[in-house]
């Protein structure tokens, strides 16, 4: 059973404002680097723009925040950065979890935890639990994330549950075993830092996600750059492969079928 409208099974509410933004916070390093300082002093700089983008998101209202913190991938990078990061993401835990609950976030982590250690997974538990029954804002943090590794998990954790779908199965049937399955496909996608590229980030979820790439580097990422990206999102026309002229066609007085989910798919409306 779905949950939410899919971009491929239904033409999905487009809203206003984007109910999920999506974002690859890059560019730390060079921020840095701009300055003279490690490079670790951008990650640290960039969790204070993520407390920043948290808080417009919630007064904007979108629903959904997903975040970028660390790839399946970035275990590539030099052991005393990737420690950096994961003591990082440590202390961030301890530290805002109680006033992300204050203020009614709940707060999600997805991606392969089992490579974490056992403080930070219990840590995690702990937070997700907290704030689990939160209403306001869904703030989820990617962390040893891919989009690869995603569909892969997803694939083997259906099987073992229903092995009668091997040889067969749909999106729907695989769905509820993506870690996204309680969002929304997201609206808008944001990757700061100049590269454009989504480097194995949300695959599946992005099919129909708009784009948006902007040079400032995370660290500088404020909430005038977030109003520039939902300014943007709001001028694009998402058509989700119809053409131009139905969706003007949809817009006409009186039409009730305007932005409606076809095929009968059921809707959180
Ligand atoms: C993004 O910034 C943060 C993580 C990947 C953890 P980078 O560290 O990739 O910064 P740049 O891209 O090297 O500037
Ligand atoms: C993507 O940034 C991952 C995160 C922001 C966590 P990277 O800096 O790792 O991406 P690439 O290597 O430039 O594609
Ligand atoms: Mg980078």
């Amino acid at each position: 059973m779905a949950l939410f409208q899919s971009s491929t099974r239904t033409i999905p509410v487009a809203p206003k404002v984007p109910r999920h933004v999506a974002i690859i916070m890059d560019g730390n390093g060079r921020w840095a680097k701009q300055r003279f300082l490690p490079r670790v002093a951008g990650h640290q700089r960039g969790v204070e723009c993520l407390r920043e983008t948290v808080k417009a998101c919630g007064a904007l209202g979108v629903e959904y925040l997903t975040v970028f913190a660390f790839s399946s991938e970035n275990w590539r990078r030099p052991a005393d950065e990737v420690s950096f990061l994961m003591q990082l993401f440590l202390k961030m835990l301890q530290r805002e979890v109680a006033k992300l609950h204050d203020n009614n976030i709940r707060l999600k982590v997805i991606g392969d935890l089992q490579r974490f250690d056992a403080e930070l997974n219990r840590h995690i538990q702990d937070a997700e639990r907290l704030t689990a029954n939160n209403t306001g804002l869904t703030l989820t943090i990617a962390a040893n994330y891919g989009g690869r590794w995603d569909i892969m998990h997803a694939t083997r954790a259906m099987l073992k549950a229903r092995p009668e779908l091997l040889g067969s199965f749909s999106e729907t049937d695989l769905e509820p075993y993506l870690s996204m399955h309680y969002a929304p496909e997201p609206d808008l996608f944001i990757r700061t830092g100049g590269e454009q590229r989504i480097s194995n980030f949300l695959l599946w979820q992005l099919a129909y996600t708009e784009l948006y790439f902007t040079d400032t580097l995370w660290p500088a990422f404020d909430r005038a750059a977030l109003e520039a990206a939902i300014q943007s999102y709001q001028q694009r026309e998402r058509r989700f492969g119809r053409t131009s002229d139905q969706l003007l066609g949809d817009q006409l007085p009186g039409d009730k079928s305007s932005n409606s989910s076809i095929n009968g798919e059921q809707t959180d409306a």
